[in-house]
């Protein structure tokens, strides 16, 4: 445990905003908590990438996007609606129908396809009330995106209890997790030196609650994964819809077992960790750890909200001879109906085995 710890600790990042106006913590610019930054009102294309820079090879270019809330109409039967799903059907009739819209998630993902990314890594919620036809439907919006792609529930898909196989295991063909405690691995770039982990966090909760689990049996798996996967050098990102800190949702929408998710990841490291959820775009730190973790504000939000604007972003990650270089670019829907980047954030995360310097 203890040589663990170490070898954690020697896996400095660095945080590199490139924006003049962000926060400066212990020498390392850093975006904490619910702080975004405002929108830069840059170009509209993504920046060409060069594959090799010096000794830097480009490995995958990810797009992360979450919490599309997939706004088809829905006739839910009075039976569907037993428990909590009246209340969440009220909310979306009320509220939600009127903020997640077809048109930001359509240039959401128009502006996607203009990028190319290697692979898509959604984090959950496509549904709102996790009813079997809204299941269907996101498994034929799956099936149609024409990207590879990896793809983990939210709380939102598993509002009641269902068989699995009726649920978000209905996506196994299309990226999905293949059973509810079995975490999801999917490599991503020509050389595959990337790993997409995918965790369910998504469980049923009572009305008014929307928190998360990872549970015993998928931390085990995860400690042994992060283990072997850092032991050949590879990236290790993370992928859990609700996220591992105390301070990015309320407590009845947190991640419950949080703590030991961390002790797990402090332990075994891990390169990057993205969530959704929260519906907002931060960037902060696994609590305890130097890992990065990365939010993304609902992909079918509509933009007239700066902290909440659609959005996704645009993660390329290239190794280095002693690091990997993971770059972001968060791309958000501006009120004039186009994509605009945020500065660009990088890190560096130093690769895993310590036989890296010669590899
Ligand atoms: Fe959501």
């Amino acid at each position: 445990m203890h040589d663990k710890v170490q070898h954690t600790a020697r896996k400095t990042a660095f945080l590199i905003s490139l924006d003049p106006s962000a926060g400066l913590v212990n020498g390392r610019r850093v975006l904490i908590g619910k702080k975004t930054l405002p929108d830069c009102g840059g170009p509209l294309s993504v920046p060409a990438i060069d594959p090799q820079v010096g000794n830097s090879i480009l490995s995958a270019v990810l797009a992360h996007l979450s919490d599309l809330h997939l706004p088809f109409e829905i006739a839910p039967s009075p039976r569907e609606l037993a428990g909590k799903r009246l209340l969440s059907l009220l909310s979306w009739r009320l509220r939600r129908s009127k903020v997640h819209l077809w048109s930001s998630l359509e240039a959401v993902m128009a502006d996607i396809r203009a990028a190319q990314p290697d692979l898509l890594a959604i984090s959950g919620d496509l549904t709102n009330l996790g009813l079997p036809e809204e299941l269907e439907n996101a498994r034929k919006w799956l099936a149609g995106t024409g990207f590879a792609q990896t793809v983990i529930p939210g709380n939102h898909d598993a509002m009641v209890p269902m068989p699995w196989s009726h649920g978000p295991g209905s996506w196994g063909h299309h990226g999905g997790m293949v059973a509810p405690e079995q975490p999801l691995l999917r490599f991503a770039g020509e050389r595959e030196d990337v790993a997409i982990i995918g965790l369910n966090s998504a469980i049923p909760t009572p009305p008014f609650f929307a928190s998360g689990r990872v549970g015993p049996t998928q931390l085990d798996t995860l400690e042994g994964l992060l283990q072997r996967l850092g032991a050949q050098n590879i990236c290790r990102v993370i992928m859990i819809h609700h996220p591992p800190h105390p301070n990015l949702v309320v407590r009845r929408k947190a991640l419950e077992d949080w703590h030991r998710f961390s002790a797990v990841v402090a332990s075994t490291g891990a390169e990057l960790i993205l969530h959704g959820h929260s519906h907002r775009g931060t960037i902060t730190e696994l609590p305890g750890t130097d890992i990065p973790l990365i939010g993304v504000t609902s992909a079918s939000h509509k933009p007239d909200h700066p902290e909440k604007a659609a959005g996704w972003n645009r993660i390329t990650i290239s190794r280095q001879e002693t690091d990997w270089s993971i770059s972001i670019t968060r791309r958000r829907l501006g009120i004039d109906g186009h994509m605009a980047s945020l500065p660009p954030v990088q890190f560096r995360r130093q690769l895993s085995s310590s036989d890296s310097q010669t590899a």
